[in-house]
């Protein structure tokens, strides 16, 4: 099977991301050499998707140690935790960003001179993302049998091989179904305002051969009431200990009507996006970005000039809409407060 680019290609501490804002066209892979170029890569989703995210920090921390690495432990120390801070705040929703950096700091904090800290966070950030690619195809078998000869599967954004590593998570039951020789049809939510529904999930999709169908977000109330969709398999950026779900704006819109339609609404999760921490959805940072993405689409301007915008950029679907979590620790069901524990656990 033919399969999108990784969007994270690290050799021998060297760090190259793939842009993803300039997918379906071109496909360009951006060097990167400094703290400077790796936050904004991570602010302005050139690099995206929670677990992604999180793996391209604990890569850019390592390359922006690179000068200190013949320093004393002290004077690393101290710059390393300076970065972290600001990488920390590039985006800030997504729980796999800050406990990408917290692991990275550990990894150093020990003992020892710039050079034994830096292999040691350099190991680390390798260590997460060969975790992620493990979680990505544990979630892909634990939620493959979901996906039935014939169905309809709906998702939203992208949580796919672009966002994390090979599999994706709400795309790897898809992708393991379709190794299978399971025949279904996949719906592309398009993802408005940057559109990462039709630009990145249809594009990986079809380039890995599956049958999917791009529909604007305003068409989900009648292609789910046409009896088209099955099953709605989305990620997400933070699981609250209730079981809230933060994920992409247009999530929690999806899971009421996949309620109505009586719809079986799942959510792929590997474990360091749950975050026991975080109570309940309410409490989250929901990132707020800027105006011109909502009167525009993709530079093009498609409002009046000046005209007021709100641009929330992930909404909180209750714990109550959510059917399951399909996780790396296997399918959980509610009550959440009780079987996701089993992921803080594994
Ligand atoms: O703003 P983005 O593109 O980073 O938003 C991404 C999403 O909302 C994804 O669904 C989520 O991060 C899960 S990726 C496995």
């Amino acid at each position: 099977m033919t399969r999108a680019p990784e969007p994270i290609r690290w050799h021998d501490g060297r760090l190259d991301l793939l842009d993803q804002t300039q997918l379906p066209e071109r496909v360009l892979f951006e060097r990167q050499t400094s703290l400077d170029s790796i936050f904004s890569a991570i602010r302005s989703l050139k690099v995206r998707g929670a677990p992604a995210i999180g793996i391209a920090a604990a890569y850019g921390l390592v390359v922006a140690m690179q000068p200190y690495r013949h320093t004393d432990g002290d004077a690393f120390m101290h710059a390393l935790l300076a970065a972290a801070r600001r990488l920390r705040n590039a985006r800030p929703t997504a729980v796999n960003l800050g406990w990408a950096v917290d692991r990275i700091v550990a990894a150093a904090q020990p003992d020892g001179n710039g050079a034994i800290r830096y292999e040691r966070m350099k190991a680390t950030a390798e260590a997460i993302h060969a975790q992620d690619r493990r979680m990505c195809r544990a979630i892909g078998r634990a939620g493959q049998n979901l996906i039935t000869s014939g169905c309809g599967v709906l998702t939203h954004c992208n949580a796919g091989a672009l966002a994390v590593s090979e599999l994706g998570t709400a795309t790897a039951p898809m992708y393991l179904a379709h190794e299978a020789g399971v025949a279904f049809r996949v719906f592309a939510g398009e993802t408005r305002p940057l559109l990462q529904g039709s630009r990145l999930t249809a594009w990986e999709l079809m380039q890995a051969g599956l049958d999917v169908t791009l529909i604007c977000d305003a068409m989900v109330a009648h292609v789910m009431a046409k009896g088209a969709i099955d099953l709605v398999l989305v990620g997400t950026d933070r699981v609250a200990r209730n079981g809230d779900v933060v994920n992409k704006i247009g999530t929690s819109g999806i899971a009421i009507l996949a309620r109505h339609f009586g719809i079986p609404f799942y959510v792929a999760c590997p474990s360091p996006t749950f975050d026991p921490a975080t109570p309940t959805g309410a409490s989250v940072v929901i990132e707020e970005r800027g105006a011109d993405e909502v009167r525009s689409v993709l530079g093009h301007p498609t409002a009046p000039a000046g005209v007021k915008v709100r641009n929330p950029a992930f909404d909180v679907t209750p714990h109550e809409l959510v059917s399951g979590f399909v996780t790396d620790a296997g399918l959980l069901a509610p009550p959440f407060d009780q079987s996701l524990l089993a992921l803080a656990a594994s």
